[in-house]
């Protein structure tokens, strides 16, 4: 059973893809817990239809200043950067309650925000990211859906070190396909698995995107067309409406 991180530039489209991923998993009755990673954006909560956790795992573990404190001890003890920070075994069993919001099979999680200005870099923000995914058991009909960052500094971080595959989300864009060519090699780079998925596309784009691809030797995994649904329930901020995408999201499903 993976831990999915997805992946992709700034708007193609990485949270409405992990909220279709994990709202047809829990149609499935599989649990599927949704990470937000991502340090600036607010809405995903929205488009799951799921209110935030009263806590994000920075505030569980203290606050920024707290956890950076950790992190330094550890690199002076020499520990590097994979430093534990949860103690005791992670399961989606045994989340702190204050972190984690249930409705049905879909969970939501947050690892932090940015609430202050001149409060310093996100990198407290990837090591909570990278130790909590490494340390998450996952049983089975169980999976873990990451929303990450745009572009590809949670490669950097280290985040993807406890996942299995790497999505990476192609919307129709040049930068989109330079980028899904990087983040290709980093993923294999690590081990890990890497799927392909193309996403606001049509007839006219879709043809385009895919050359560009294969000139590459980037094949695709999947296909998400561009739906009006989902583009009005994200501008007034309601639960993504994506009937339409019902059955693009369930062949992406069995890739992965
Ligand atoms: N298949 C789709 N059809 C129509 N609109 C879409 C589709 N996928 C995404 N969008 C729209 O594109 C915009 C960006 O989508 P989304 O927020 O999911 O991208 P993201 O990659 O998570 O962005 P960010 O990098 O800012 O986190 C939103 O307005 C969303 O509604
Ligand atoms: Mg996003």
């Amino acid at each position: 059973v993976p831990k999915v991180i997805v992946s992709g530039r700034g708007g193609s489209g990485k949270s409405t893809l992990v909220t279709l991923l994990a709202r047809l998993l829990g149609e499935k009755g599989e649990d599927a817990l949704v990470v937000d990673v991502d340090e600036s954006n607010l809405g995903l909560g929205k488009m799951l239809g799921i209110a935030p956790p009263a806590k994000t795992l920075m505030d569980y573990l203290g606050g920024k200043p707290a956890v950076r404190e950790k992190l330094l001890a550890s690199l002076r003890q020499g520990k590097g950067e994979g430093v534990q920070l949860f103690e005791g075994e992670l399961t989606l069993g045994t989340l702190p309650r204050e972190c984690v919001n249930w409705n049905g099979h879909l969970g939501f999680l947050r690892v932090g925000k940015i609430e202050h200005s001149m409060e310093g870099c996100a990198c407290p923000m990837g090591a909570i990211s990278r130790a909590f995914l490494k340390q998450l058991d996952v049983g089975e009909r169980q999976w873990v859906l990451v929303d990450t960052e745009a572009g590809i500094e949670h490669f950097g971080r280290g985040v993807f070190e406890g996942a299995d595959v790497v999505v990476v989300v192609v919307d129709p864009s040049h930068d989109a396909v330079l980028l899904a060519e990087k983040a290709k090699v980093l993923t294999e780079e690590a081990g890990k698995k890497c799927l392909v998925v193309l996403n606001k596309v049509d007839e006219t784009t879709e043809p385009l995107l895919r050359q560009e691809l294969r000139q590459r030797g980037i094949d695709v995994a999947g296909v998400v067309n561009f739906s009006i649904g989902v583009a009005q329930s994200n501008l007034l901020g309601k639960p993504l409406q994506a009937d339409s995408l019902k059955g693009c999201i369930e062949q992406l499903l069995e890739k992965l």
